[in-house]
């Protein structure tokens, strides 16, 4: 014998008919067309109130307009706007991250689709390689770039003069002076001889540069290896791709970690 399937409620049925009932999507169908999980699974996510619709904590039956709703699961952003494009890509050398020009030089948006429109978050110096986000959502490449509460970014320097002595180590995990002040405590570690890996929080306009010349160990090659939880040692200089689901939420994630905890600290 088959099973007849209910009926949706009544109201839903009007719902579809009527420009007058609620519009939009159910919240659950958002978040699971978002990967976070079956139907079921985000259901429990917005009964255990992890979900915020616009600042305020979610009842299960929400609909949402993802043109207009501000949706957070756990306080993280969800990028439901359609339309957002996320990118990561591999910057060579001789590239510059503004979206102009006045030399000539390779312009970094020139590596990724012409439209939808998108900018870099944050910069690279023209003569550092590695990864760099390109992005139209300007909310999250707000908070990446910022320098209080961005995310991490980790960078193997090659510099000169050879292996590094433990006290120029110690100088750069502590903070060393630049003209613009201390730098904030650094990770570092010197995988060989001459090669550093350098993880700060920062994002001072050359600041590993300067730190390192600050050092005595000038850099001769740069390159940006992770940033927050993002990382791909498959991409070749000047390939790029869509950030996942996952990544971008583990990068949402991240950020909204950082700007609790400064929110916390002020
Ligand atoms: N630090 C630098 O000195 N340059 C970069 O491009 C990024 C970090």
């Amino acid at each position: 014998m088959t099973e007849r399937r209910p009926e949706p409620p009544l109201w839903e049925q009007l719902a579809a008919k009527s420009k007058l009932l609620p519009q939009g999507d159910r919240l659950q169908k958002v978040l699971a067309r978002h990967g976070f999980g079956s139907r079921r699974v985000c259901e429990d996510l917005i009964a255990e109130g992890r979900v915020r619709v616009n600042g305020v904590v979610a009842e299960l039956g929400r609909r949402v307009d993802v043109d207009t709703d501000r949706i957070e699961v756990d306080g993280a952003p969800v990028g439901v706007r359609p339309g957002l494009v996320h990118y990561l890509v591999n910057k060579p050398t001789g590239v510059v991250t503004t979206s102009s020009d006045t030399h000539g030089r390779p312009i970094i948006v020139d590596l990724v689709p012409p439209e939808p429109r998108v900018f870099a978050v944050g910069r690279l110096d023209v003569d550092t390689e590695g990864l760099i986000l390109l992005t139209n959502d300007g909310d999250l490449a707000n908070l990446v770039a910022h320098p209080s509460h961005g995310v991490d970014k980790e960078y193997l320097v090659e510099v000169e003069g050879g292996e590094v002595a433990g006290n120029r180590l110690a100088r750069l995990r502590d903070g060393v002076e630049l003209e613009d002040g201390v730098t904030a405590p650094a990770k570092v570690s010197q995988p060989e001889p001459g090669v550093l890996r350098i993880t700060i929080h920062e994002g001072r306009n050359r600041q590993v540069r300067r730190m390192c010349d600050a050092i005595g160990h000038p850099v001769r090659r740069l390159v940006r290896v992770r940033i927050g939880p993002i990382s791909d040692r498959t991409l070749r200089p000047g390939q790029w791709r869509e950030l996942t689901l996952d990544e971008l939420r583990a990068l949402t994630e991240a950020v909204a970690t950082e700007v609790r905890k400064y929110d916390r600290d002020r």
